[in-house]
């Protein structure tokens, strides 16, 4: 099997935009969640139980912030969902920071892109709704369609670089930046690309959306008025995730192919494993099984024993179950190995107390903490961890980053149907 390395990294999240940033403020404890209640219209966010959420923040690029014409022409901004400029954006940071531009026919034939969103646009679904409700036929624009599919912001990512490889767009829910990367990295492995764009986008902050979710009882609804304290992963008082958006995209190589041009390689894909619960919509089982399976998968695929795993970048979105049942699924693949005794000797975060949960975009984003993990050997902290849940004991970096030789990481993403994936990334040796 061909084997599959990272080259190049983009991101665009609640801390900023561009991963160093993203990356620097992440390892210096800072939060990008904040408070949305005075946001237009007034009425329909200030009525919602949860009012907190990881926003890019506005601004000029200089600043590491988000304006749609640093990246996008005018013409471009108008045709383009959120999600789409968001998935351009971070694109164009990972080529440019694999330095990677197919010219060539053959190069363009053997570049390919899967990049996927969990529910895309809603806001111009929402819109459109609206006015053709009131004013029918008529009012309903002919980009409507094109900037609703969720494979678009992988289409429009292809047009702009001439890309002839896959085309391919995920949408398994909080899965799909896992899935994306997983899938990519077969596609190399498998010989039908050299090199492939893959990752995730999402940006659905609409009250639609946060209603939607808070119906489902999925939120965080106790700490709007101190947003920064709203996502705890695996912390006692955890009540709900909070919802971001932003996207994240790595550029994934084949080793021959990186070598021989002399890129720069972050780390090597070196497993990837899936799951299926079968159980509920929206629990995860007790017991964790289903997120076990996909670690164990992974592992198996990687050639590597649970043991040698230095880092483990939990889903954990700050849900009671969830992150109860990911606590669980972790000491079932740790503990029954050699040398672990304890579960305090397994280094686990979860970055979501940071940035909330990027749903669609959350598994590529987190994929490039755990890459760069290995890269720096940094673990990333899981911020307002104050009073671990008394259940468990695994140590999860509360608080403050900490150096750590890691050698392996593994990246979990769990998505509402029951789907569960794995990442395992190692030193490129
Ligand atoms: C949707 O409508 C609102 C209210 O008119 C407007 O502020 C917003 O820009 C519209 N969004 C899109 C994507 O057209
Ligand atoms: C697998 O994904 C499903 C969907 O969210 C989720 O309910 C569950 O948390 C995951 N499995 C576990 C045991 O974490
Ligand atoms: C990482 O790999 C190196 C080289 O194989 C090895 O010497 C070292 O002990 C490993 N570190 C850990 C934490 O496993």
């Amino acid at each position: 099997m061909r084997r599959v390395v990272v080259t190049g990294l983009g991101a665009i999240t609640p801390l900023g935009v561009g991963i160093r940033r993203t990356w620097s403020r992440l390892l210096a404890s800072e939060c990008g969640i904040v408070s949305i209640a005075d946001r237009e219209p007034v009425a329909r966010w200030r009525e919602l139980p949860s009012k907190v959420a990881g926003i890019i923040p506005e601004g000029s690029k200089d600043e590491g912030k988000w304006k749609a014409s640093d990246w996008l022409d005018n013409g471009e901004e108008r045709r383009m969902a959120r999600f789409t400029q968001y998935a351009i954006a971070a694109t164009e940071m990972a080529l440019n920071d694999a330095g990677w531009r197919p010219q060539k026919q053959e190069d363009k034939e053997m570049t390919g892109i899967c990049l996927g969103s969990g529910i895309g646009n809603l806001e111009e679904l929402y819109n459109t709704s609206v006015v053709y409700d009131k004013a029918g036929y008529k009012k309903v624009s002919p980009l409507f369609v094109p900037q609703l599919l969720i494979n678009l912001g992988a289409g429009h990512v292809s047009m702009k670089y001439g890309l002839q490889g896959p085309n391919h767009a995920v949408t398994t829910a909080c899965t799909t930046g896992a899935h994306a990367i997983g899938d990519a990295s077969r596609f190399i492995a498998f010989g039908d690309a050299d090199v492939m764009i893959a990752g995730g986008s999402e940006s659905c902050i609409h009250p639609l959306a946060l209603a939607g979710f808070s119906r489902s009882r999925s939120l965080v609804t106790a700490y709007n008025d101190k947003p920064s304290s709203s996502s705890r992963p695996f912390d006692r008082d955890r009540g709900g995730f909070v919802i971001a958006e932003g996207a994240g995209v790595v550029i994934l190589e084949e080793l021959e192919h990186a070598k021989a041009r002399g890129a720069e390689i972050y780390a090597e894909v070196r497993g990837y494993g899936c799951s299926g619960d079968a159980h509920h919509v929206t629990a995860p089982r007790d017991d964790g099984h289903g997120a076990f399976l996909a670690m164990k998968r992974a592992l198996k695929n990687a050639g590597v024993r649970p043991k040698e795993v230095d880092y483990i970048n939990a889903h954990a979105t700050s849900t009671p179950l969830g992150d109860a049942a990911e606590n669980s699924a972790i000491q079932t693949l740790m503990l029954g190995e050699e040398g672990f005794d304890t579960a305090s000797q397994i280094s686990v975060s979860s970055t979501k107390g940071a940035i909330g949960h990027l749903l669609g975009a959350a598994g590529a984003v987190e994929a490039i903490f755990s890459i760069l993990a290995v890269k720096d050997n940094t673990i990333p902290p899981t911020l307002n961890l104050h009073n671990l849940d008394e259940k468990f004991n695994c140590n999860y970096t509360p608080l403050v980053s900490r150096q750590k030789e890691v050698n392996v990481s593994l990246s979990n993403s769990f998505g509402f149907g029951g789907t569960n994936a794995s990442l395992v990334f190692s030193k490129y040796r």
